[in-house]
């Protein structure tokens, strides 16, 4: 017997699982919507743990294809074979099919999600001229981040009224200390500390950064100092430099990392 692995560590910050799992049941497909960093895809993770599905991924990109998505003929010694593509796997399998970073994928690759998204649950798959009907068990979930929505690159009307949205934020400090203490392995005076660092860089309200702090971020700097890196210079490497490469931005944060964290080092 197979023993199931771990639940993929993942703390609730509102009542994201229960809609999802409620949606889940329903059959209904689901966009997670929200900044880089805040946890969507450890979400999904942690639901298909809960839901005993399998999980299978999609990055998307501007060069995605519906035949990347669907399955393409391939040649194989001489004969042509279908090859089926992560979209058809999970429809067959009745997997929870993840397309990450959806609105990087052209309109015209994204069209062949509505008959699977609505009550139909059904993929056409034109090149073989049949149409699946998804198995049980199926679920469509995209993610995207609105932030970085522009007028070219927006989920269509069509698309989005046929998902439950679940959106993200940044969790509240207390959640956030635990998930930055637990994925970081330190104490949790050092967490909280990067998170009253990242609360004050998101209340910069955007001040020349295009993204602010992540969860992700404060994890990062986490993990420096778990191998022994002062506080400061943890999060010089970790939150500012990844945060933005204009100086004058750069120099604010310094600041603002000067005076959130404490290191005790001998320059101090
Ligand atoms: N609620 C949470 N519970 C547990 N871990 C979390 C939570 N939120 C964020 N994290 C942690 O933050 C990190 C980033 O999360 P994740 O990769 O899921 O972000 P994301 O929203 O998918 O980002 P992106 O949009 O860039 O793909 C992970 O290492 C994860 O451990
Ligand atoms: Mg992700």
């Amino acid at each position: 017997m197979q023993v199931k692995p771990p639940r993929p560590y993942y703390v609730p910050v509102a009542n994201e699982e229960q809609v999802f799992k409620a949606a889940y049941k329903q059959g209904l497909s689901i966009a997670l919507k929200g900044p880089t960093g805040c946890g969507k895809t450890r979400f999904v993770e942690a639901m298909a743990h809960d839901l005993d599905r399998p999980l299978v991924t999609v990055s998307c990109h501007d060069d995605l294809t519906t035949a990347d998505l669907v399955g393409r003929f391939l040649l194989r010694g001489g004969d042509t074979e279908w090859v089926d593509g992560p979209l058809t796997r999970a429809v067959r399998e009745g997997a929870i099919c993840y397309l990450d970073e959806v609105v990087e994928a052209r309109q015209d690759t994204t069209v062949v999600l509505h008959p699977l998204a609505d009550h139909r649950r059904q993929l056409p798959i034109e090149r073989l001229g049949v149409t699946l009907d998804a198995a049980p068990g199926f679920c469509l979930v995209v993610s995207y981040n609105p932030g970085y929505q522009s007028v070219l690159k927006d989920l269509k009307d069509s698309t989005r009224q046929r998902m439950v949205a679940i959106e993200f934020g940044f969790p509240t400090p207390d959640v956030e200390e635990k998930i930055v203490a637990n994925e970081a392995a330190i104490d949790h005076d050092r967490a909280a500390d990067l998170v009253r660092l990242g609360q004050a860089i998101r209340r910069l309200e955007t001040g020349g950064l295009r993204e602010v702090a992540s969860t992700r971020v404060l994890i990062a700097a986490g993990r420096l100092i778990a191998e022994g890196l002062i506080p400061r210079e943890a999060a010089r490497a970790a939150i500012a430099g990844p945060l933005t490469d204009d100086s004058t931005v750069t120099r604010g944060l310094l600041e603002m990392i000067d005076v959130y964290l404490h290191d005790g080092s001998p320059d101090d």
